[in-house]
């Protein structure tokens, strides 16, 4: 009897051809798993054409609310961006994918996993450190990374061995998806300078064709987690299903981003993810009504880190639950509700309430009703200013000035010669 792999199955062309190649290279039986993560195929006929490519067995797993509670909503709370544009959608289901081929491939008795990614990726990497973290005895096999065949080579092969060819081939776009959001690379985007074309979007509707009147969606927090859209609850897998549809329709959550890999290469990325933009923005403006000064100043520094360890495939580490126990905790008064407007590939967040609000109306007002002791201020104002004063008179100001380009007038009259 051979021995066994589990690959981490798509139904795409590279992990069609590994189906063969395993066998063939390294005498393994294959079980195909694929893991759904919102990706929406058709996957029992995923499952089938790698039982007729040659799997020995086909297994699909249903991972979406497991995607969704363990690892989007704890990202959304730490409103985890990668350098500023990306909500992670590829490098958060990862881990989970690496989880559930270890928990499959011991399962079933395989000694070794095997996955589709190349070797000038971030999901290698994501892939790799995970399993090798949770089980380093098993063997992993990269096939595409290993046999250096070019695309035509691989549709080649492919054409030798009967294995059907996907439709999606003749797309000129790699593209990943999960509820998350959609990547979008390769092709005519390779070039930076290059508008996307507007074929690279199928989430998104173009903002000019979005309709012309805007839509308004108010989405309810609890503890920090989306639990209702204008007021109808929804578990976590539909209510983002929802987003992505609404935003989407309005043209919203479209992201080109020249990204930093793990790898050192800059590569230029494109993203489309509605319900992530709309969410991470409601989500940050309920913090801004709930959450102090300080702890907002010191959260943004971990949503910083939290989004990179997600990035660099550091999930399963000792640092990322210290981290998360954090942002849990940081999470116990969001609670409230977010209004949006939506409008021509713009969401803007229009309205904001809270039953833990720190906006206080009788201190911010400039109207009747003022509570906020005005005549406190100069005191105020003399302490806070007290180590200005103090430098200033030992130091003076004049470096401090021509460092801002301001010219001071010397004195009046005449300038001399
Ligand atoms: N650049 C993104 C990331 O590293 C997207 C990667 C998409 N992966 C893929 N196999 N197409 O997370």
């Amino acid at each position: 009897m051979s021995e066994k792999v589990a690959l981490a199955y798509s139904g795409g062309l590279d992990t069609s051809v590994a189906i063969k190649w395993l066998k063939e290279k390294y005498k393994l039986d294959v079980i195909a798993v694929t893991i759904d993560v919102g990706n929406e195929r058709d996957f029992s006929a995923v499952r089938k054409k790698a039982l007729a490519i040659g799997a020995i067995k086909a297994v699909v797993i249903d991972a979406k609310e497991a995607f969704v509670n363990h690892f989007v909503c704890p990202a959304l709370q730490a409103d985890a961006i990668y350098e500023g544009q990306y909500s992670l959608a590829t490098a958060l289901s990862r881990p989970l994918m690496a989880k559930l081929m270890v928990d499959t491939a011991i399962a079933e008795g395989a000694s070794a996993i095997a996955h589709g990614c190349t070797g000038k990726g971030n999901d290698q990497v994501r892939f790799e450190v995970t399993i090798n973290a949770l089980a380093p005895a098993l063997k992993i096999i990269a096939p595409a990374r290993q046999w250096a065949m070019t695309r035509e080579a691989t549709i080649s092969y492919a054409q030798k061995h009967d294995i059907p060819i996907p439709v999606t081939v003749s797309s000129p776009y790699s593209i990943d998806e999960n509820l998350w959001g959609k990547s979008i690379e390769c092709g005519i985007l390779e070039d930076p300078w290059v508008e996307p074309p507007e074929d690279a979007y199928t989430w998104t509707k173009s903002p000019l064709k979005a309709p012309d009147k805007p839509e308004y969606v108010a989405i309810g927090f609890e503890e920090g987690t989306p639990v209702d859209i204008d007021g109808q609850k929804l578990d976590g897998v539909s209510l983002i299903q929802r987003l992505n549809e609404l935003a989407g329709g309005h043209g919203v959550g479209r992201v080109d981003h020249v990204e930093n890999r793990l790898v050192g290469i800059k590569s230029r990325e494109i993203y489309e993810a509605p319900a992530a933009t709309v969410l991470l923005q409601a989500h940050q403006a309920l913090e801004a009504m709930t959450l102090s000064k300080d702890q907002l100043r010191f959260k943004q520094r971990v949503a910083m880190e939290y989004a990179d360890l997600i990035y660099n495939g550091l999930w399963f580490t000792r640092l990322h639950q210290d981290l998360a126990a954090y942002v849990k905790s940081s999470q116990r008064f969001v609670t409230g509700t977010v209004r949006l407007k939506l409008f021509k590939g713009h969401s803007s967040v229009v309205g904001r309430k809270s039953p833990f609000s720190l906006y206080s109306y009788g201190l911010a007002t400039y109207d009747k009703g003022d509570q906020f002791d005005q005549s406190a201020s100069p005191g105020f104002i003399h302490i806070w200013g007290l180590p200005v004063r103090n430098q200033a008179q030992v130091q003076g100001t004049d470096k401090a000035e021509s460092s801002l380009n301001i010219t001071t007038p010397k004195k009046t009259g005449k300038a001399k010669k």
